[in-house]
């Protein structure tokens, strides 16, 4: 370390001067503990709610520039693993770190295929849901309770056993998301069907009827795919820092992944696409977009859904990737009604000034909705279709923190604002 890569703090109430070294671009923020005001002092704290400047942990798995709009996956960029890749080849790449050969990836998909099965004691479980239960309540729950057919899955420093159950988890989710759907609306359950691939069985288990053998479309079969490579993973988001935090504890993947999805099930996260597809509905013909502008920039409380980022001050690579993949579905499906209105929508924002100044971008929910809309999905399951390729990425991440010397049970500390010690105040001595 240069004697320059350091940061020199005057401390003015008491006039010392401490020099912290600076690595990575941070500053440890333990090292703000040795500056006390007097003997009786704790130490410096600082005050991040909501992380908004603060890096929890060291990764090496998803790389993002907000400002180019640049996101990779452990160094590869994501038009490329969306252009050339599977989602089941790309969560191979975020949980071991590289690309597998042909023997391994042969392997992982065998294994993969060969895990979807349920036991049939959880399609117990799944009955006892109303029908109209949303299918992110059932997948959270369903996902706790296939934990608990796993004892062993509490030896998470186990490396064969951590395998074993982050092979399952990825394998089920398809399972349980579509029997969810299925369950919803009053369909018998689907089995999985081990000629097909990750996609194409999902989209089986969803949509089979009484035909002998579902055969997928290919193009929506790949659209799906893309769809779940772009969405497998993004650093420390809500969710991805939900599964990291619960992770700590050294729980059961299980209870940590449950817990992630209930954090993405959230409308600031993983349900705006469904807000996207409502606020087109709500529009209904371009002739209104000028007025609904209006409404936005008026700052009513309207947003335009679909846009805007907290990282990306650019447009969101994903969402370039996506509006692609949405004509080539369409090309299968027909058009959506409302793909005009988002053309315009998006043509007339990013030349007006107010979301130009603001760096308003449309992010991966601008159009992955009408992709699912098309696709036949009801809207309450999109968030379903984001937690499925999601699990590798909070899975990845759980593991990267398990074998992180620097990690402990997460712990964040507070700013205590509360009442001064005070004596108990007995029933009749309170005021009325
Ligand atoms: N429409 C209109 N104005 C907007 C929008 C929007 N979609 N997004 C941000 N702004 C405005 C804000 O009002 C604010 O204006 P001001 O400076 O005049 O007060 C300015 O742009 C900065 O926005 P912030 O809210 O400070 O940005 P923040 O990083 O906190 O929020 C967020 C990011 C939540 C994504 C926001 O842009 C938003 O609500 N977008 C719509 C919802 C959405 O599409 N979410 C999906 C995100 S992608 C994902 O989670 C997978």
């Amino acid at each position: 370390m240069a004697s320059s890569d350091t940061l020199t703090i005057t401390d003015n109430r008491t006039g010392k001067t401490y020099e912290l070294p600076i690595s990575e671009g941070t500053i440890r923020a333990i090292d703000l503990r040795q500056i006390k005001s007097g003997a009786e002092d704790f130490g410096l704290m600082t005050y991040d709610p909501a992380f908004m400047n603060t890096a929890a942990c060291r990764s090496a798995i998803t790389f993002i520039d907000g400002d180019k709009g640049i996101l990779e996956y452990r160094g590869y960029p994501i038009e490329q693993l969306a252009e050339k890749s599977t989602y089941l080849e790309t969560a191979y790449l975020l949980l071991k770190g590289e690309l597998p050969n042909e023997s391994q990836l042969k392997e992982w998909q065998h294994t993969i295929t060969y895990h979807t099965i349920l036991n049939e004691n959880l399609k117990g479980v799944l009955d006892s849901f109303r029908y109209n239960a949303h299918p992110m309540g059932m997948l959270i729950s369903m996902i706790s309770a296939l934990g608990t057919f796993y004892p062993e899955a509490k030896n998470i420093y186990d490396e064969e056993v951590r395998h074993k159950q982050i092979e399952r988890l990825i394998a089920k989710m398809i399972t349980i998301a579509a029997f969810g759907y299925r369950h919803m609306v009053g369909m018998p359950y689907a089995y999985p069907d081990n000629d097909l691939s990750y996609p194409g069985n999902f989209l089986n288990m969803m949509y089979k009827t009484t035909e002998v053998k579902y055969q997928p479309h290919p193009a929506l079969e790949r659209a799906l795919d893309v769809l779940f490579i772009l969405h497998a993973d993004h650093e420390q988001n809500c969710s991805t820092s939900a599964m990291r935090s619960i992770g700590s504890s050294q729980v059961d993947p299980y209870s940590a992944v449950a817990g992630a999805a209930a954090a993405l099930y959230g409308p600031l996260h993983g349900g705006a696409n469904e807000q996207v597809i409502r606020m087109l509905t709500e529009i209904g013909s371009i002739s209104n977009i000028p007025d609904f502008i209006k409404r936005v920039k008026a700052g009513d409380g309207v947003k335009l859904m679909g846009f805007g980022h907290r990282v990306y001050k650019n447009y969101d690579p994903r969402a370039k990737i996506i509006k692609k993949v949405a004509y080539e579905v369409f090309d299968v499906t027909g058009k959506s009604p409302l793909l005009d209105i988002a053309l315009e929508l998006e043509k007339i924002a990013l030349e007006d000034e107010y979301f130009v100044k603001r760096k308003l971008y449309p992010n991966v929910d601008f159009y992955s909705g009408l992709i699912y809309q098309a696709m036949q999905f009801p809207m309450d399951m999109f968030p379903v279709l984001f937690a499925i390729p999601r699990v590798s990425g909070w899975l990845s991440q759980w593991q990267e923190m398990l074998l992180d010397s620097d990690q402990k049970i997460a712990r964040p500390r507070q700013i205590f604002t509360g009442s001064a010690r005070r004596d108990y105040v007995g029933m009749g001595e309170r005021k009325a």
